[in-house]
């Protein structure tokens, strides 16, 4: 064997210290935090069930203890996407600054730029709700959570009764807008990293992005919605 040659994890790290490799780990690792947001979103919506315990029995199916090991294998590989994920946008942002330490004068205007100025705070925003969520609807910490029984938590008067507070409301809606923002720019620029680019084709992925990132909105914010009009109750 060559002395020049390199271990598979040495080839990791390689691809991982240049930029392009630190894109393609925030891409690999955003479409799993993307994948969980669609799947959460689409369990959440069940809240609307004509049968209100709907979302009672898919939450007794995920806190069932015989799928306690897949749970917790799923949280740890969310959580690991989430480290990852933040870290190398911190890395690529400095990497960005060294290289061009005094910003053009001229902003690339366009709805496009905005999102991505607002990129480096949305996402720290995203990850206080993040935190403040769990610790609202899974600790139980902001408002105390019912049960119906043992692993068997009442989501539906859990999520009405934080919801029914305009404070939590608010927050919950202003974050679901800047996650909107955030996912656009996301998935967007996540494609142009990937070489994914074409006069033809990258109007309609811009307009996909958005089209996506909007309907996860109105998904989100018609919950807190639909509780503070009475809707849901
Ligand atoms: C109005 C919108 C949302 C509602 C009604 C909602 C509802 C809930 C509920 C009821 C739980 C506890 C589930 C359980 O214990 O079985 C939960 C957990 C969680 N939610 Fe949300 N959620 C919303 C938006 C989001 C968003 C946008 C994110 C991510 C950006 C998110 C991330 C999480 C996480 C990470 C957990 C903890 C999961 C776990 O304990 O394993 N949620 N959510």
């Amino acid at each position: 064997m060559s002395a020049l040659a390199i271990n598979p994890v040495q080839r990791v790290v390689r691809f991982y210290e240049a930029p392009i490799g630190k894109k393609a780990v925030m891409a690999l690792t955003g479409v799993m935090l993307f994948g969980y947001v669609v799947a959460h979103l689409l369990g959440n919506l069940q809240i609307y069930s004509s049968n209100p315990e709907q979302i009672n029995r898919y939450a007794a199916f995920l806190h069932n203890p015989a799928n306690a090991l897949a749970l917790w294998v799923a949280r740890l590989v969310l959580l690991a996407a989430v480290i990852v994920h933040i870290t190398a946008s911190i890395q690529l942002w400095s990497l960005k600054r060294a290289a061009r330490p005094i910003a053009y004068k001229k902003k690339d205007d366009a709805a496009t730029s905005y999102a991505a100025r607002t990129m480096m705070w949305s996402g720290p925003i995203v990850a206080a709700f993040v935190i403040f969520h769990v610790l609202h609807l899974t600790v139980g910490a902001v408002v105390p959570l019912q049960e119906i029984g043992p692993n068997e938590p009442n989501v539906r008067e859990n999520v009405i009764a934080g919801f029914q507070n305009p404070a939590i409301s608010g927050f919950y809606i202003l974050a679901m807008i800047l996650l909107c923002m955030h996912l656009y720019h996301g998935l967007w620029s996540m494609f142009q990293s990937l070489g994914i680019s074409h006069p033809r084709y990258t109007p309609k992925l811009k307009q996909g992005a958005a089209i996506f990132a909007i309907l996860i909105a109105i998904g989100n914010c018609s919950i807190p919605i639909a509780v503070l009009t009475g809707l849901l109750r």
